[in-house]
């Protein structure tokens, strides 16, 4: 069992670089730790000079702290001897049962404050903190959203909000938008679905998020394809239902025996451009996927997070439109086709489900936001949706053009090459087996470019292959050559 180590976890979390000053950040840490035992009674507290210098901080920073918290009971200070934790800690009584609930000799701060999920939840964490630039995968060009049109429409509407807006909204979301949705995934996704069966969500992760907390159990089975999402992953590993990884291959998910006889609640697919491989699942997989769910009562939840950019070929359908025994979830997303800060996504509900979600989402998450629902309904009902889309299509297009060409310049397609570029925002590029993606993304960062190792969506270790997601779509096209000169110089260092 590790000790805690007070400096280890104070240098862990203090934040040299926050707004919020040093002496206060030190201040509410130790108190923490003071009420959540992890500093039990009668420890005593190293020297103010000591800690100041094992933490490279001044001294009188640390004597703020320990004054404070003098002065509020949490310390005594004892003649001749030092500072010590109080035996009758104020507060204590109002400490969370979860905080306390490991001991104090565990091995650190983070685990003792948060619940087995969020421990989970915090130590797989997946969102990048750069979102711009070469090669950002799943980005789009947001310089390029008409934001006056976007501006015109949103005035007008809140030149006079009628009172129904500006109050809690109903838990599907703004009626006329949710109509127009149902309109444009029966028409470009093949979607079989009323308006009522539409539920607005903040995005994907909320849609997931909540198809979890209504349907699913402790322990549940999830098949999620290997490689998956990162973030679906999380969602659902967070929930506390168990994961299977299931292989995928040219057809899309490739269940074998053994996977088909531990029956799962959930299946999570990305049929129409798999996430990150790209592949579109077959026809066949399709069919028994859906025959699979009917006979065994699984739910599939389908991802359809960027069809709307495909460069090649026919449009591919919505798997849910296919399913005639109500086994799909469909969730699909404005992050891709609009821009990701505007959050607003939209879960298509088997009938049944489709009353339960409403309140669900009324209980869990209130609803609102009936302005920014209005604007985009009427952004759709106008038009400018569909013509933004066709514009950054092939705006996109030639981006992605543009990346691949760059690839064939620098590599032989036989060491290195694209796959998965039909459709969507990103590629995934295959290195040789031996070289160490994860290097290669870490040097490439240090050099100004952002690129996802591939084995990184593996859950499967043994299964992972090396490579490199790149996203293409907001990167400006002078920059793709140059962007990719970089990383291919870097590439090669670990070929
Ligand atoms: C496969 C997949 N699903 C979902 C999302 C996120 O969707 P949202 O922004 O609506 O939460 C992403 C984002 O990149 C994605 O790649």
């Amino acid at each position: 069992m590790q000790t805690f180590n007070l400096s280890d976890y104070l240098l862990q979390y203090l934040d040299k670089s926050s707004e919020s000053p040093r002496n206060r950040q030190l201040y509410r840490l130790l108190r923490q730790a003071i009420l959540d035992h992890v500093l039990p009674a009668d420890t005593r507290l190293p020297s103010s000079r000591d800690l100041a210098s094992e933490l490279a901080i001044s001294r009188n920073t640390v004597l703020y702290a320990y004054e404070q918290l003098l002065a509020e009971g949490y310390v005594e200070a004892r003649a001749g001897s030092g500072t010590f934790v109080a035996d009758t800690v104020p507060d204590a009584v109002h400490v969370p049962a979860t905080t306390m609930r490991r001991a104090a000799s565990d091995t650190g701060i983070a685990q003792l404050l948060l619940s087995q999920r969020g421990h989970r939840l915090v130590a797989q964490a997946g969102a990048a903190s750069q979102q711009w630039g070469a090669f950002v995968p799943g980005v789009p060009d947001v310089t390029q959203f008409p934001h006056k049109i976007w501006n015109t429409i949103q005035s007008k509407i809140w030149r006079k909000p009628p009172i129904a807006a500006l109050t809690y909204g109903h838990g599907g979301g703004y009626q006329p938008l949710r109509e127009v949705i149902a309109e444009y995934l029966k028409v470009s996704r093949s979607v079989a679905c009323e308006a009522g069966q539409v539920v607005i969500t903040s995005g994907i992760h909320q849609s997931i998020d909540l198809c979890l907390r209504l349907l699913s159990d402790p322990d549940d089975l999830a098949w999620v394809e290997d490689p998956c999402y990162w973030g679906a992953r999380n969602l659902l590993s967070a929930s506390g239902v168990t994961i299977r990884p299931i292989k995928v291959d040219a057809e899309g998910i490739c269940p074998d025996a053994a996977d088909l006889a531990a029956v799962p609640r959930f299946i999570f697919v990305t049929p129409s451009h798999q996430y990150p491989l790209g592949m579109v699942m077959s026809l066949a997989r399709r069919r028994s996927l859906l025959e699979y769910a009917r006979q065994h009562n699984c739910w599939i939840i389908e991802d359809d997070y960027d069809s709307e950019f495909r460069y090649g070929g026919r449009p591919i359908a919505s798997l849910q439109g296919m399913d005639s025994s109500e086994r799909v979830l469909y969730m699909g997303t404005f992050s891709k086709t609009m821009f990701p800060g505007l959050r607003l996504g939209y879960l298509v509900l088997p009938q049944a489900l489709s009353k339960p979600f409403v309140t669900g989402m009324e209980e869990l998450h209130r609803s609102g936001q009936a302005p920014l629902q209005a604007t985009m309904a009427e952004f759709m009902l106008q038009g400018h949706f569909n013509s933004h889309v066709r514009r950054m299509r092939l705006l996109y297009g030639a981006r992605l053009d543009l990346l691949q060409q760059a690839i064939a310049s620098q590599f032989d397609a036989a060491e290195v090459h694209a796959v998965g570029s039909d459709a969507g925002l990103h590629l995934a590029l295959h290195l040789p087996a031996q070289c160490d993606d994860r290097a290669v993304a870490k040097e490439a960062q240090e050099r100004g470019i952002a690129v996802r190792p591939l084995s990184n969506y593996y859950r499967d270790v043994s299964n992972a292959k090396s490579g490199l997601v790149l996203g293409y779509a907001c990167v400006e096209e002078s920059n793709i050559a140059p962007a990719f000169a970089t990383l291919a110089d870097v590439i090669r260092q670990h070929i």
